[in-house]
């Protein structure tokens, strides 16, 4: 049985990656600084799989606690999400950003290369491509400077990733994530946003469930089909399942270069109106919104060319965006 690290394993996308591990067979090992997460998931992630994995809490800024880590175990791959990732803050916060995520991400293949561990899968985001030419987005487009500490922090760890591979002989794909939404069916974990969400989804739940007086949708004078910017949101299980099928593509030595990258999306553009019709729809609520003016930093539209991730990993997504809401809701209501 592979031993997999799974760092960041009690956040959003990390557990139910964990959950499609176990599901196929992995052993699982979780790290995890507890910094946007608590440690109820491990019981949750056990409570849906009949299986807990092993979990440290460690911070993979201090090098020491990593090295140590690994001298204690021995790892299959490391699936990383460990990471900041609100976008807002990071341009607050740049340097935090630079030594979480290029930190961590360098002491682990440090790690990897000092201990010959093969198997590398990295997060990163659409966001790689700014707002792209041609839509949808093929892994041809080029990348665009970014626009956030948090966006370069995806574009360099992608960098020194392809160098790490190239020099270290190591193996690694990197999955560039359109917009993960929706949670596990047992509603036992999903996404837990501190404070004031961001993103579109939890700040749509919260409204409904009156925590929030009302959403502001930011533009509505965009070239799109209703003006509202337009994005491609996968169910958050879809995108955990493409860990595994990344995973095994490398376990099988089945991958044509050593790192490759892949768009984790559906194909389908959404509007932020769309969205909200939808929700309203499988919510039976109404929702109160305002339009109001473009949110700084934002882009018109991104949506994934899926080709390649579909033919190349034999992923497909299975699950619509009607599915993902009414997951989220459910979420919402638990909480
Ligand atoms: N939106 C609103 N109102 C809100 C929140 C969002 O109208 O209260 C709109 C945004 O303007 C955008 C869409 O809903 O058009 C989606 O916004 P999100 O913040 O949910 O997602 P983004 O596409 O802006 O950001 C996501 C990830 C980032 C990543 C980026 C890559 O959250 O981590 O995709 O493009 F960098």
């Amino acid at each position: 049985m592979k031993k997999i690290l799974v760092t960041g394993g009690l956040g959003f996308i990390g557990s139910h990656t964990v959950v499609e591990l176990q599901n196929e067979g992995f052993d699982v090992v979780i790290i995890d600084n507890l910094s946007n997460t608590t440690i109820d998931v491990l019981e949750n992630i056990h409570a849906i799989t009949g299986k807990k994995p092993e979990f440290y809490k460690i911070d993979l800024r201090i090098k020491n606690d990593v090295n140590s880590f690994f001298e204690n175990h021995t790892i299959d791959g490391i699936i990383h999400f460990a990471a900041y990732k609100a976008v807002g803050e990071s341009v607050q916060k740049p340097l935090d950003y630079y030594e979480n995520n290029i930190g961590s991400l360098v002491y682990l293949l440090q790690e990897m290369n000092n201990r010959n561990i093969d198997h590398f899968i990295f997060s990163s985001s659409c966001t790689v491509y700014g707002q792209a030419d041609n839509l949808p987005i093929t892994e041809n487009a080029p990348t665009k400077p970014a626009e956030s500490p948090y966006g370069n922090t995806k574009q360099i760890g992608e960098e020194i990733i392809k160098e790490s591979c190239k020099a270290y002989r190591l193996n690694a794909v990197a999955l560039r994530y359109f917009n993960p939404i929706g949670n596990h069916e047992s509603i036992k974990i999903g996404e837990l946003p501190l404070g004031t969400p961001q993103n579109l989804i939890p700040f749509i739940t919260q409204t409904a469930a009156g925590i929030r007086k009302e959403l502001a949708v930011f533009g509505d004078d965009y070239p799109t089909k209703d003006g509202t910017a337009v994005r491609d949101y996968i169910h958050v299980v879809d995108l955990a399942k493409a860990h595994i099928a990344a995973l095994k593509r490398l376990i099988t030595k089945q991958n044509k270069t050593n790192f490759e990258f892949f768009n984790v999306g559906t194909g389908k553009g959404s509007s932020v109106l769309e969205v909200i019709k939808s929700f309203e729809k499988v919510s039976n609520t109404k929702l109160n919104y305002k339009i109001v003016g473009r949110r700084e930093g934002d882009i018109t539209a991104a949506y994934a060319d899926t080709t390649i991730a579909n033919n190349v990993l034999n992923w497909q997504t299975t699950k619509s965006l009607d599915e993902a809401l009414d997951a989220a809701w459910k979420w919402q209501q638990k909480q």
